[in-house]
Parts: C-alpha cells; sequence; structure tokens
C-alpha cells in the first residue's frame, strides 16, 4: 500500500491527515485526564450527520473489509438516517470504531495495541441501575486479579432529542476528597466537587473519612436522574505501596487502585456519540508515583517524604523533590509488581510507543502526537519519546473519545 505521506521525513513534514472534518471539537486522552478543552454537545439533540457517518463506513471497509459491500451498508444507513435520524451500528462497527477512537487520541502513550480493545456491548442499557451494574462488571472483567485487561464498555448512544446516560465521575474509581474544617483537603483535591454531589445524595465513607475512600458511582439516566451507586470492595482491587529498601515507608498508609477507567469522555463514532462508554487501560508508574500522589494539589506527598528520608530540604538545589520523586516512583513499581498489578514505566512505554509511531507510518497513517502529554513527568531526556516532532493532532479526527463540559 503507497504510503500517505513519505516516512522517512515524518519528523520534518506535516503528513496529509486522513479523515478530517471541519469545525468539531477537539480529540482527547485516555492516558492523563483532559480539562479546558472544547466541548461535546450535551443535549443530544440532533440528528446524525450522514456525511459524518459515510465517512466512518469508509475508513471502516478501507481497511477491515466487511461480509456486506460498502454501497450496500452505506445506502442501508442513510436510510436509517433519513427515517430515524441516527442509526445503529453493528458490532463490527462499534468495535472498529472504538479501536480507532483509541488510536486517534494524540495523548495517549499507550497505543501499540490499540487494536486489542475489548469491547463490551451494553448499548441496551439505559438506566442508572443497570449502567452501574455493568461498570461493576466492567471492572470485574477487566481486573483479572491483577492482569489487567484494556477494555471499554458502551452504553446507550444519545438519540435525536433523548440524551443517553452519563457517568457523572470522571472514573471508575476515584478517591473522595473530603473538605476539612482548616479548608484543606482530606484525600484527593481533585475529587471534592464530586465528593459534595454524593454527600448530598446521601453518600458517607464507611468508617471515618480516610484519604483512600472509594467515591460511589454517580449516574445519569436518560430522564435526568442521577443515581448513586456503591462499588463493591470486590471490583475494586487496591494495592499497598511500600518500598524496597524502606520498611517505614508503609507506615504512610500510602495506597492507589489497580485500574485506571475514564469515564466522563464521549465516544463518538461516524457520527454517532456515546456520551457513556467508559474505558480503561493499565497504570504507567508516573501516573501515580510523579503525580497523583506527588503534585502538590493533589496528595502532595514530596515534603512528607523528603522529611523521612533525611533530606536537606532548605534550597531546592539540594534536588530533594527530584529525589524523594525518584523514590516514590520506586515504591510504586515495586508495590504493583509485588501485587501481581499490570504496570508500566516510562523507559518501557516510550519504547513501544515509537514502536507503535512506525507500524502506523508504515501502514500510511498518520500518528498525531500530542508531545506534552507523551512525555513523561520525570526524566523526560531520558526516554525516547522526548527526542521527536510528532505529526500534528487533528482535533476533527473521527472516531474519537471527547471531553465533556464541566
Ligand atoms: N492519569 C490518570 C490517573 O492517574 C489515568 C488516565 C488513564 N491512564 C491510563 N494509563 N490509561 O488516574
Amino acid at each position: 500500500m503507497p504510503a500517505l505521506f513519505d516516512t522517512s521525513r515524518a519528523d520534518l513534514t506535516p503528513p496529509r491527515q486522513a479523515n478530517r472534518r471541519a469545525g468539531a471539537p477537539a480529540t482527547a486522552c485516555p492516558h492523563l485526564h483532559a480539562t479546558g478543552h472544547p466541548t461535546e454537545r450535551d443535549d443530544g439533540a440532533a440528528a446524525v450527520d450522514p456525511d459524518a457517518a459515510m465517512e466512518f463506513l469508509e475508513l471502516l471497509h478501507a481497511e477491515a473489509p466487511q461480509p456486506v459491500s460498502p454501497a450496500a451498508r452505506m445506502a442501508q444507513v442513510r436510510a436509517e438516517i433519513d427515517a430515524t435520524g441516527t442509526y445503529e451500528h453493528t458490532l463490527a462497527e462499534l468495535t472498529f470504531g472504538a479501536r480507532v477512537a483509541w488510536r486517534n487520541s494524540a495523548r495517549c502513550i499507550g497505543r501499540l495495541y490499540w487494536n486489542g480493545l475489548h469491547v463490551r456491548d451494553r448499548r441496551a442499557c439505559t438506566t442508572p441501575g443497570e449502567l452501574a451494574a455493568e461498570c461493576v462488571a466492567h471492572l470485574r472483567s477487566c481486573t483479572r486479579g491483577g492482569r489487567i485487561r484494556s477494555t471499554l464498555t458502551v452504553f446507550a448512544p444519545d438519540r435525536p432529542g433523548r440524551p443517553g446516560p452519563r457517568i457523572e465521575n470522571e472514573q471508575l474509581i476515584r478517591y473522595a476528597g473530603h473538605r476539612r474544617p482548616d479548608g484543606g483537603v482530606l484525600g484527593d483535591p481533585r475529587t471534592v466537587g464530586l465528593t459534595d454531589r454524593a454527600r448530598n445524595l446521601g453518600w458517607r465513607p464507611a468508617g471515618p473519612a480516610g484519604p483512600f475512600d472509594v467515591l460511589p458511582l454517580l449516574v445519569t439516566g436518560t430522564d435526568g436522574r442521577t443515581e448513586m451507586h456503591a462499588l463493591p470492595a470486590d471490583a475494586v482491587l487496591e494495592v499497598p505501596l511500600t518500598h524496597p529498601d524502606h520498611p517505614w515507608f508503609a507506615e504512610l498508609g500510602l495506597r492507589w487502585h489497580a485500574v485506571p477507567a475514564i469515564s466522563d469522555m464521549t465516544l463518538e463514532i461516524g457520527g454517532v456519540r456515546y456520551p457513556a462508554a467508559p474505558f480503561n487501560g493499565y497504570y504507567l508508574g508516573t501516573e501515580i508515583g510523579a503525580r497523583n500522589l506527588a503534585d502538590a494539589d493533589r496528595y502532595d506527598m514530596l515534603p512528607v517524604l523528603a522529611d523521612r528520608l533525611g533530606l536537606d530540604t532548605s534550597h531546592p538545589r539540594t534536588l530533594w523533590k527530584d529525589r524523594a520523586l525518584v523514590e516514590l516512583m520506586v515504591a510504586v513499581h515495586h508495590s504493583y509488581d509485588a501485587a501481581g498489578v499490570t504496570m508500566a514505566d516510562h523507559h518501557t512505554e516510550s519504547e513501544r510507543f515509537l514502536a507503535h509511531r512506525a507500524r502506523e507510518h508504515g501502514a500510511g497513517r498518520p500518528c498525531p502526537t500530542d508531545w506534552s502529554w507523551i512525555v513523561p513527568p520525570v526524566s523526560s531526556g531520558t526516554t525516547a519519546v522526548f527526542h521527536h516532532y510528532y505529526d500534528p493532532v487533528d482535533p476533527t479526527a473521527r472516531p474519537a473519545f471527547l471531553p465533556r463540559r464541566r
């Protein structure tokens, strides 16, 4: 197959982008969490754009020949859109669309296995109770005792005049952020808003409030009513953190959950929007060790660690933050390995990403990439991904995962 562009000059020459449509919002990423981006429509009111549907069917039939001819399927879909304002994807279309949405996620370093995404078709689920039960089933089926499998569950789509159901949580598993009387936060400051909403619906942590209380799911049905559903403890695998050289580390009582499962992005395929389509991969150690537990506006553990490590914190140039950060990363990897929970490291994932990019270029496709999200937050220059320029991000590329308005 002829390449779309000269791959030997991929770093210098912007490729011609396949699959472009004007005026649509930015694509976003499963890897770290999106904020402040252009947003999707939230009313579910619009009829499906037949051009978007045709463009998708062309892509599917070009990449993966189907038992039915493209012309026949296109005619069928046009007729269905004319009659109902929307159309129903076949399972093959849904699966391919979800996988390509991952492939198009310019901020995700973990895309090498995009074509292996396990897709659970739960489009018949519309009520909060049904969604919550299937989110629990998703967690059970993807966790597998620690051998994490990248999985996506698709719930009912938006239909003209009838928005689909939504999951209010940004991830299926998140720790509560409890406001303290002194203005501080106990737990994850990122979830203070959601924790307030859960409390207003009657949620309380099982025991006294702690730093790692798993939040319930808040799910809004097609009727606009939001229901709360607790996650059963056996659906949430967690890893207590220990350090291979410092026995005192365990006393800090740090832990994190095994599965990152983004639940607040809309999956758009061929003009159809699925506002509830939670998906998970596995963690990269940096996400926990260099961000969630380290960021000053998250668990802010570096000063505590520097103190326990006996580091000189009198001046930034003693590099106490850097040294504490590395020890935290060591603890995260050590603990996930000891617990038998899948976790990637930034060095290996960097190599895998470049293999993915080479494979995409070999297939004649651009590999849209957002450098600022792909490059890890620690030791950036020691990873190969740091040392490249990338194909530009096309915010109109579809299928895609789109950030939701907050
Ligand atoms: N960075 C987010 C978190 O720490 C998870 C984003 C998705 N990550 C992934 N490896 N699929 O919770």
